[in-house]
């Protein structure tokens, strides 16, 4: 449990994604003192993470792959609390890892890489026609954070169209960052290595057991998988005015996997 604090007291923060990663950014930035609206497409998870916190945190129901849900929400930000700072694009998704298959990404089907390209990069697409000219007009700056990837820059086999997208993930957040710093509108990713969230099997291709989650342990020194509070208490630092000089990088939080 996290101690509560102030470091983003007076703070608007539309946080898309709400379990796994996504449900510990909104409750830890809830307890440092945000207004902090929960978009996610699934209404029965979001409203629970919504609820821990009902005098911070309120769930909306968003499509990240559609323009109109983008203005919806980006409307309740000012009607409902009068401004916004901080955007966290961290709704994702992936297909299965297929390297069970013989030939693992030639049978990534059509649709998979749709909707992972449609998810993870269009949304991003989307919010930065919709709310990056709210907070130009706001004119007060603001903090946006993408959620990457480790595979963004380190591609393994048997998620490669996956990779791809994180990669266009990082590779935006640089453009996005040198475009409208001048702004004060700050972009950055956070780039996890894997974690034992509701995605584990996915990117895995194996069930969540901790035999299988130990599989994956060898070469990080830190010997260990991600935990949720590692990537909230990083998105915090970027969202809080302590990250204020901190434009267009990318944060690894993989304990030392990636050197
Ligand atoms: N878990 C990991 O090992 C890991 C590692 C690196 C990066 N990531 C990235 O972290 C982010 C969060 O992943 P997670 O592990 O918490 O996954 P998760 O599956 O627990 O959460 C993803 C959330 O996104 C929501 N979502 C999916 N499609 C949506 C849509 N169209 N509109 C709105 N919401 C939608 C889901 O309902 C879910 O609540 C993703 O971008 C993922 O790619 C995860």
């Amino acid at each position: 449990m996290s101690a509560q604090g102030s470091r983003l007291q007076g703070k608007v923060a539309i946080v898309t994604g709400g379990s796994g990663f996504g449900a510990a950014i909104a409750r830890r930035f809830g307890e440092e003192g945000a207004k902090v609206i929960v978009a996610d497409i699934n209404t029965e998870g979001g409203e629970k993470v919504a609820a821990q916190n009902p005098a911070n945190l309120v769930f909306q129901r968003v499509d990240v792959t559609q323009a109109e849900e983008w203005k919806q929400v980006t409307d309740l930000a000012f009607s409902k609390f009068g401004k916004l700072d901080i955007l966290v694009n961290n709704a994702g998704t992936t297909y299965r890892n297929k390297l069970t298959l013989e030939q693992p990404t030639a049978e990534v089907t059509d649709d998979e890489w749709e909707r992972v390209f449609k998810v993870n990069v269009k949304s991003i697409y989307l919010a930065s026609t919709v709310v990056i000219p709210r907070l130009i007009e706001q004119g007060r700056g603001g903090s946006i954070i993408n959620i990457s990837s480790t595979g963004a820059a380190r591609p393994r086999p048997g998620l490669v169209w996956y990779n791809a997208s994180k990669g266009a993930v990082t590779n935006a957040t640089k453009g996005l960052a040198a475009e409208y710093g001048p702004q004060n509108i700050r972009v950055n990713s956070v780039a996890p290595l894997l974690s034992g969230t509701g995605l584990f099997s996915m990117f895995t291709g194996m069930e969540d057991t901790p035999e299988n989650r130990a599989k994956f342990l060898g070469n990080v020194p830190l010997g260990r998988l991600t935990e949720a509070d590692d990537i909230a208490n990083m998105c915090l630092y970027l969202a809080s005015d302590e990250g204020s000089f901190i434009n267009g990088t990318e944060m690894v939080v993989d304990g030392g996997k990636c050197v």
